[in-house]
C-alpha cells in the first residue's frame, strides 16, 4: 500500500485494470497436484505470474516430542521465498514475514484436516514461492491444500484462497504486484467451500464497511472459481494414478528390467 506514482492509472477510463483486467476478473489459475515424487504429497501453482510448490510430509512422529499432542496431529507450515522470486534478491531464510505467513496457514489448513485421527503426529507442510507477483499467500495456502489432498490426509474439504482489495476507489478481485503496492487495502481470504467457513482473512489498508463487504463477497467468489481449479487438478491426478501411467506422465522414464 502505498501513493499511487502520478503517471500510474490503476483503473482506466473503460475501467480496466493495469493488466486489462476487469475489477471482478481474476488472473489466469494453473493447478498441478503430484509433481514431486520424494514428497507424500505436493502441487504446483502457477497464479498469474506467482509460481509456488508446496510439498506435504506426514502425519509422521512429532519432533521435537514435547511438542507432540497427545490429542491431535499438528499442521506446521513453512511458507519459504526463494532469494530469486522477487526483483530485489530476498535475503535467504525466515524473517517476520514468512513466519507470521506459515501461521496463519498453519491454523487455515488444522481447521480442515481430522486432526484427531492422527494424535502425536506432525503433518508438514513446506511452502517454496519460487516467482512472486502479490498474492502469494493465497496461492501458498491454495497450493498447500490440494499437497494434503494428494498426500491422502483426511480432511472436511479443500481450503481456496483468493484477496480482494481497492485500488483507485475501486474494489477489485485478486491483486497484482503493482496493485499492491499502489492500491489502497488487500483482503486475502481463505475459504471452505463446502462449510462456508471463512479460515483466513487479513486486512492491509482502509476500506468503508460496505467496500469491506463488497470485498469479502468477491474475494468468496474468487476462492469458488480456485475450488474448481483445485477439484480439476486433483480429478487428473486420480486419474493419471488409476491408469497407472504415473511415471510417464511425471515425465521420469519407468525403470527397465535387469539392469
Ligand atoms: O504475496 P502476498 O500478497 O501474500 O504478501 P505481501 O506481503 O502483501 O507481498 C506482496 C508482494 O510483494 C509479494 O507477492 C512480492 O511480489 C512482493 N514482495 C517482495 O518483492 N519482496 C519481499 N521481501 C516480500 C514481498
Amino acid at each position: 500500500m502505498g501513493g499511487t506514482p502520478t503517471d500510474l492509472k490503476l483503473i482506466d477510463e473503460n475501467g480496466r485494470r493495469l493488466d486489462g483486467r476487469l475489477p471482478d476478473e481474476m488472473r489466469p489459475l494453473k493447478i498441478e497436484a503430484g509433481v514431486l515424487s520424494r514428497a507424500d504429497g505436493s502441487a504446483y501453482v502457477e497464479w498469474g505470474l506467482n509460481k509456488v510448490m508446496a510439498a506435504v510430509y506426514g502425519p509422521r512422529e512429532c519432533h521435537p516430542r514435547h511438542l507432540q499432542n497427545p490429542e491431535r496431529a499438528l499442521v506446521q507450515c513453512n511458507y519459504n521465498m526463494a532469494s530469486f522470486s522477487v526483483d530485489d534478491r530476498k535475503r535467504p531464510g525466515p524473517d517476520r514475514r514468512s513466519h507470521e505467513i506459515s501461521k496463519i496457514i498453519s491454523e487455515a489448513l488444522t481447521h480442515v484436516v481430522f486432526t484427531e485421527y492422527f494424535p502425536r503426529t506432525s503433518i508438514d507442510v513446506y511452502i517454496e514461492v519460487l516467482q512472486a507477483n502479490a498474492g502469494t499467500r493465497c496461492a501458498g495456502l491454495t497450493a498447500a491444500s490440494v499437497a494434503l489432498a494428494d498426500a491422502g490426509v483426511p480432511m472436511r474439504d479443500l481450503v481456496a484462497s483468493c484477496a480482494a482489495g481497492k485500488v483507485a476507489d475501486t474494489v477489485v478481485v485478486d491483486l497484482a504486484k503493482e496493485e499492491d503496492n499502489f492500491g489502497q487495502a488487500d483482503i486475502p481470504l481463505g475459504y471452505v467451500p463446502r462449510t462456508g467457513e471463512i479460515v483466513l482473512l487479513q486486512m492491509d489498508g482502509d476500506l468503508t464497511s460496505d467496500q469491506f463487504n463488497k470485498g469479502i463477497s468477491m474475494a468468496m467468489e474468487g476462492c469458488k472459481k480456485v475450488y474448481e481449479v483445485q477439484r480439476d487438478a486433483l480429478k487428473r491426478r486420480y486419474e493419471v494414478r488409476s491408469a497407472g501411467t504415473e511415471l510417464e506422465v511425471l515425465g521420469a522414464a519407468p525403470a527397465k528390467e535387469g539392469m
